[in-house]
C-alpha cells in the first residue's frame, strides 16, 4: 500500500469506528437522535450539493446574490491587512465572491476544514485562480480548541461562516463557537450567513422538494450505516420527514420507521415502533435582532447587516472588539 493510500485507509477505519460508536449512543438514546455530521460521506456531500440547486431550496442562491451585490462593502467592513479565516471552508466557492472584492496582496487566507484532501484540492484549485493570494489552509475541526496560524505583522483576523451552517448546531454548540470566535477574532469581527424566520410553507417546501433529493441525503444516513457498518433493516422500513417546530424555530428532519421494525448494527439490535424517529437534523432559523442578542451574549458587537428583498437570508457583521 502506498503510503497516501495508507493513511486514508487508516483514516477511513477510524471514521467508521466512531460512526458505529455514536450510531449506537443515537440508536440508544430516547428519542433516538444522530449528530448531522454524518449526512456527508462523498454521496451525501453529492446529494447537498444538488439541494444547493433545487428550484425550492432558496438559502444557497440568496446568500450568492447577497455576496455577488455586497462584496465590495463587505470586503470594505473587514478592512485591508487581514487574515481572514473560513469556518467550515469546503469547497471555497463563496470566498472567492469576497476574495474578488480584495486587494490580495493585503490578506492572509486561512481556511479551515476537518476534511483534508477535499481542503487541499480546493485550496489548490484557489490558488490557481488568485496568483499571489497568501492560503494557509488548516485541517481541523473548528468547533473545538484549535491553533490558528499567527496572525501576519500588522494585519487582523476576521472569520467568515457562511451557508447557515450555525443553524445546525444546537443552541448550545452555537453559544460555544460564537464565545470561540469572538476570543480568536478579538480586534476583528465575523462574516456569518443565517436563514430566517419566514412562512412556513416556504421552509416546508425547502426541507420537502418534489425531486426527492432532500428524503434521498436523509435517508443516507442509514444507507451509509448499510454500506459501511452492514446495518440491516427492511429497505423501505423508514421515510424522511421534516416539518417546521416553531416552538423552537427549526425544521426537523426525522427518519420515520413506517412500520414496527429491528435495525441491526455491529451485533446489536435496536427496536422502532411504527412512526417512532430517528431525529437527524435541525436546522434553525433566526431573527436578525435574535442572533445580534445571541452574539452580543458571546462577547460580539452588532455591525452592519445584508439582506435579501423578502428577507430570507441574512449576512451579519459582527464586531469582535480587541481584549
Ligand atoms: C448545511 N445546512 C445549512 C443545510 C440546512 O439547510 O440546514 C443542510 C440541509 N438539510 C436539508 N437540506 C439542507
Amino acid at each position: 500500500m502506498r503510503p497516501g493510500i495508507e493513511w486514508r485507509a487508516a483514516r477511513a477505519e477510524a471514521d467508521s469506528a466512531q460512526f458505529a460508536a455514536d450510531l449506537q449512543a443515537a440508536l440508544t438514546r430516547t428519542p433516538k437522535a444522530i449528530s448531522p455530521k454524518y449526512f456527508y460521506d462523498e454521496i451525501g456531500s453529492r446529494l447537498f450539493e444538488q439541494i444547493c440547486e433545487l428550484p425550492e431550496y432558496y438559502p444557497t442562491r440568496t446568500e450568492l446574490a447577497l455576496l455577488q451585490g455586497h462584496a465590495a462593502d463587505m470586503a470594505s467592513v473587514m478592512g485591508t491587512q487581514i487574515q481572514l479565516v473560513e469556518y467550515g471552508a469546503g469547497a471555497l466557492l463563496k470566498v472567492r465572491l469576497l476574495l474578488q472584492a480584495m486587494r490580495r496582496e493585503q490578506v492572509q487566507f486561512v481556511p479551515v476544514d476537518i476534511s483534508g484532501p477535499h481542503l487541499l484540492a480546493a485550496c489548490d484549485a484557489l490558488a490557481g485562480d488568485f496568483p499571489g493570494l497568501a492560503v494557509q489552509p488548516l485541517v481541523a475541526d473548528f468547533t473545538r480548541p484549535h491553533t490558528l496560524p499567527p496572525c501576519p505583522a500588522g494585519a487582523h483576523r476576521v472569520g467568515f461562516f457562511p451557508g447557515s451552517s450555525i443553524g445546525n448546531f444546537t443552541p448550545t454548540e452555537a453559544d460555544a463557537f460564537l464565545r470561540l470566535a469572538a476570543e480568536e477574532l478579538a480586534g476583528g469581527g465575523l462574516l456569518i450567513g443565517i436563514d430566517l424566520v419566514k412562512d412556513h410553507g416556504v421552509l416546508h417546501a425547502a426541507y420537502n422538494d418534489a425531486a426527492g433529493v432532500t428524503a434521498a441525503f436523509n435517508l443516507n444516513v442509514l444507507a451509509r450505516a448499510r454500506r459501511e457498518l452492514g446495518a440491516e433493516y427492511p429497505a423501505d422500513g423508514f421515510e424522511h420527514l421534516a416539518f417546521y417546530n416553531p416552538a423552537y424555530r427549526r425544521i426537523e428532519m426525522h427518519l420515520r420507521a413506517t412500520r414496527p421494525l429491528t435495525l441491526q448494527v455491529g451485533g446489536e439490535r435496536f427496536d422502532f415502533q411504527e412512526g417512532e424517529t430517528l431525529h437527524t437534523e435541525h436546522s434553525h432559523k433566526y431573527t436578525v435582532s435574535g442572533f445580534q442578542a445571541m452574539a452580543a451574549r458571546a462577547g460580539f458587537e452588532p455591525g452592519p447587516v445584508w439582506t435579501d428583498p423578502n428577507t430570507w437570508f441574512a449576512l451579519l457583521w459582527l464586531k469582535a472588539p480587541a481584549r
